[in-house]
């Protein structure tokens, strides 16, 4: 019973793979956990509820309207102790309901009010699955931090071949166990991420900026949250969609991020600023448009804060401060210099000119450097890889 402690919503939604998530609620009870089934309405059409009930030895939630034996409503109270929230199979009316937050049945209220990673694994015909609805719906899912386990090709429900079949329960258990291990050694810490560009504006229309998509510091919000810290994202305008279950804060200048970053600075414990931040602004600001008049246009700039280094200053014993170096030349140079200069507990050196790192894309190619000349050269991987190998640091250096 080494799982006991964990709580799984299994989510059931009508799909004619539904038996495989029978299979797999009596696995997760099996391993321990303690499962709670909610269905559709046509999930209910294709199985009893009693299956569910009896397999999982838990109530299963079918209106919103249930009464529960506590004063609070059953979905709140079952979203509130969920460790995951697992919705296998998956539809495509119900990636079409999380994808633009309706909630009109104990599923899908329950799917906007966990705070816990929510796994997906969809099944359906293949012509629904390449619908571009239905896949501009699934990227919003994935680019809001909902975890998929895909689906495989083979006999779909139509008696036809193709792709949209649910994947074996097996590969589904897997996941799941894994992102339940993930393990919690930020619980109770309050961490302050930064991410995406500034803007710095010379005219109502026009400003200085940088190609910053916020991807690294969304993946770092994104794995501080899962490893149970509460996150606060500062974000820069990006492109990339924010984490669920993290508080966004929007900014647009560098004097914005550097308010938003001194509030509330006394009262964290982690500070990871993975902000493209301009070095410079423009000395005036013009109310009016900037007309075009002579062939060249001078623009005096003035040097802003350097929030990092401030951050360094003010920091008590017990704060970790963590920046970012982007560079192009003398990677590990520079990031040295930075480390000190803002008196950062650890610099992550992204030369951002090289292939596979940097801005924009789903990798990076990072060096950590601390304060005791410890040197971490790290391979290609993705943006959420990179960000926790961040916080595998971080955690060490709170322990040491
Ligand atoms: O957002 P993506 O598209 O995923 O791209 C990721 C990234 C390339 C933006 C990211 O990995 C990165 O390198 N972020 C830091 C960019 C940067 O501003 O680097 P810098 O070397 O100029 O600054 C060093 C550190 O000081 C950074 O932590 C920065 O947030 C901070 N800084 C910089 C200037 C300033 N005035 N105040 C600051 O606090």
């Amino acid at each position: 019973m080494k799982q006991a402690n964990k709580t799984i919503i299994l989510g059931v939604t009508g799909g004619i793979a539904i038996h495989k998530s029978i299979d797999l609620a009596s696995q997760l009870v099996k391993q321990g956990y303690s499962v709670h089934v909610v269905m559709t309405e046509n999930a209910t059409r294709l199985v009893q509820p009693i299956q569910f009930q009896v397999i999982s030895r838990n109530p299963v939630l079918l209106d919103l309207f249930d009464i529960g034996s506590d004063w609070k409503p059953v979905h709140i109270d079952l979203a509130d102790k969920a460790d995951l929230l697992a919705i296998v199979p998956t539809t495509a009316n119900i990636i079409g309901k999380m994808a633009n937050g309706i909630a009109d049945d104990a599923l899908s209220t329950v799917a906007i009010s966990v705070h816990c990673p929510i796994l997906i694994a969809p099944a359906m015909e293949q012509h629904m699955y390449e619908n571009p609805f239905v896949a501009a719906n699934m990227q919003t899912l994935k680019e809001h931090g909902v975890e998929f386990v895909e689906p495989v090709s083979g006999d779909l429900a139509s008696g036809k071949q193709g792709m949209g079949r649910l994947n074996t329960v097996e590969v589904i258990l897997e996941r799941i166990t894994q992102m339940l291990q993930t393990p919690k050694d930020l619980d109770g810490k309050r961490v302050v991420v930064t991410a995406g560009p500034t803007r710095e504006y010379l005219d109502p229309v026009r400003f200085i900026s940088n190609r910053s998509s916020g991807k690294m510091g969304y993946a770092v919000a994104e794995a501080a949250r899962d490893r149970g810290a509460e996150v606060l994202l500062i974000s820069g305008p990006a492109t990339a969609a924010p984490p669920t279950g993290v508080e966004t804060r929007y900014i647009e200048t560098t004097l914005e991020l550097q308010d938003a970053l001194l509030e509330g600075f006394d009262q964290t414990d982690i500070v990871v600023m993975a902000a493209a931040v301009a070095d410079y602004r423009p000395q005036s600001f013009s109310a009016n448009k900037i007309k075009k008049r002579a062939d060249q246009l001078t623009l005096p700039l003035e040097q802003n804060p350097d929030i990092a280094q401030a951050l360094g200053k003010r920091k008590k014993k017990g704060q970790i401060t963590v920046g970012f170096a982007a560079e192009t030349d003398d990677l590990l140079e520079n990031a040295q210099k930075k480390l000190i200069k803002k008196n950062c507990d650890l610099i992550i050196a992204n030369d951002v000119s090289a292939e596979g790192a940097g801005f924009e894309g789903d990798t990076n190619i990072v060096t950590l450097l601390d304060q005791n000349g410890n040197c971490e050269q790290l391979p290609l991987l993705s943006k959420r890889e990179v960000a926790d190998h961040i916080l595998d640091r971080v955690v060490e250096l709170i322990l040491s």
